[in-house]
């Protein structure tokens, strides 16, 4: 490895993790079963939430989301510009309309007020993001949802740690979905679960992980043959032992790994304050992001001459995300034009995110931000930031 090259991601699986993939492959059963259960269990004592089904991806969460809230043809969905393209797919997944607003343009968030003038009578959902980390407005959300007959599905791919009051992940939301992509908070390479507390979604959401049969592999082994059936059409979407079992040891050290990343975040956010030209979405309170994303906005006519820069000097960068309304496939299929969203496009136009892991030295992270300010900052401040 180049050690002076610092990685966008790298992840934290240990020895604990390694030695529990070993012992999950001498196991009878390798698809759902023990260690998924395990998982699910941990998750739901930490986020405190009565039910967690274990699935393959987060896009497999929202997509069962919908469907377990019987949202299909004629219907829309409410789902923010600045996103990743999984969390419109979603509703193109199950035959409705994904409608996208507009977000704020000081958090890059979905919000009540942004999301309520797209509310129509075809209204069935919104999908609040909690982008970057930063848990979104649910109690002014949950109030909208409430108020219009709506069903409320939270994108929690960034977000498992973040609180604020009594709001977290699931807390307010129908449903909030998770993933274990290979560069999330926890990962085990592609996963992620659904969470809520309506024992009878989580109910639907297991069976339709499972094409829609009345029993799976696990609760059917070692017991006497009986036909299973099937009522209803589902996907193929359950976590399997082997995956799963590298989430226990890390739903264990999420708070651990979090502290880490916002102690990382303050030291950029520090750095970063008085530079020209250099700005980053607002966090209103600490505890308020899990911090899984650390994005800096910049000129949009230098974005991508800084990325190559920064990646020529061993920075690890990516973009997350240009506005998806945007997107080939959007922009043709509804219609789309540059300028209709204009807070989503001007942040998808000036965002880049940094490195930003747990593992993360002291002096990697003071690499990071001497070589920003040397490649955003006109030179004659690069000495502010030292
Ligand atoms: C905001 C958001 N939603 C959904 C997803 C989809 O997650 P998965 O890859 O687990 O399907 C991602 C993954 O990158 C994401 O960032």
């Amino acid at each position: 490895m180049d050690q002076a090259r610092v990685e966008f991601f790298r992840h934290a699986l240990g020895a604990e993790e390694k030695a529990r993939i070993l012992a999950a492959l001498d196991e009878t059963i390798l698809t759902t079963g023990k260690y998924v259960a395990e998982a699910e269990a941990a998750l739901a004592d930490y986020l405190g939430i009565e039910h967690v089904v274990g699935l393959d991806s987060c896009t497999a969460a929202l997509h069962l989301a919908l469907l377990a809230h019987d949202i299909g043809p004629g219907d829309e969905v409410i789902v923010p510009a600045m996103t990743f393209i999984a969390t419109a797919n979603a509703v193109l997944m199950c035959g409705a309309t994904p409608v996208i607003a507009d977000v704020d343009p000081v958090t890059g968030c979905l919000t009540p007020a942004t999301a309520e003038p797209h509310v129509t009578s075809r209204t069935r959902a919104i999908i609040p993001v909690h982008l970057y980390g930063l848990l979104c407005d649910m109690v002014g959300f949950r109030r909208l949802a409430d108020a219009r007959g709506l069903v409320l599905i939270e994108d929690s791919a960034h977000c498992i740690e973040a609180r604020r009051g009594d709001v977290r992940p699931g807390s307010h939301g129908d449903c909030a979905c998770l993933s274990f992509y290979a560069t999330k908070n926890i990962t085990c390479g592609e996963g992620g679960a659904l969470i809520t507390r309506d024992a009878k979604v989580a109910e639907r959401v297991r069976t339709l992980s499972l094409h829609g049969m009345t029993s799976d592999a696990w609760s059917r082994y070692g017991k006497q043959y009986r036909h299973w059936d099937m009522d209803e059409l589902g996907w193929k979407y359950n976590l399997d032992n082997i995956r799963a079992s590298l989430l226990t040891p890390q739903i264990r050290r999420l708070d651990e790994m979090c502290a880490r990343r916002r102690a990382i975040c303050a030291r950029y956010e520090e750095a970063f304050a008085d530079i020209e030209n250099l700005g980053f979405p607002r966090v209103d309170a600490p505890d308020a992001s899990a911090r899984h994303l650390f994005p800096i906005w910049v000129d949009a006519a230098r974005r991508d001459d800084s990325i190559a820069d920064l990646q020529e000097r061993g920075i690890g960068v990516t973009v997350n995300y240009r506005a998806i309304h945007l997107m080939r496939y959007y922009a043709k299929r509804y219609g789309y034009l540059p300028g209709s969203l204009p807070a989503a496009e001007s942040i998808g136009a000036r965002t880049l995110s940094l490195p930003l892991f747990p593992d993360m030295t002291d002096e990697q992270v003071e690499r990071v931000i001497d070589t920003v300010a040397d490649v955003v900052a006109p030179r004659a401040q690069t000495a502010a930031v030292r």
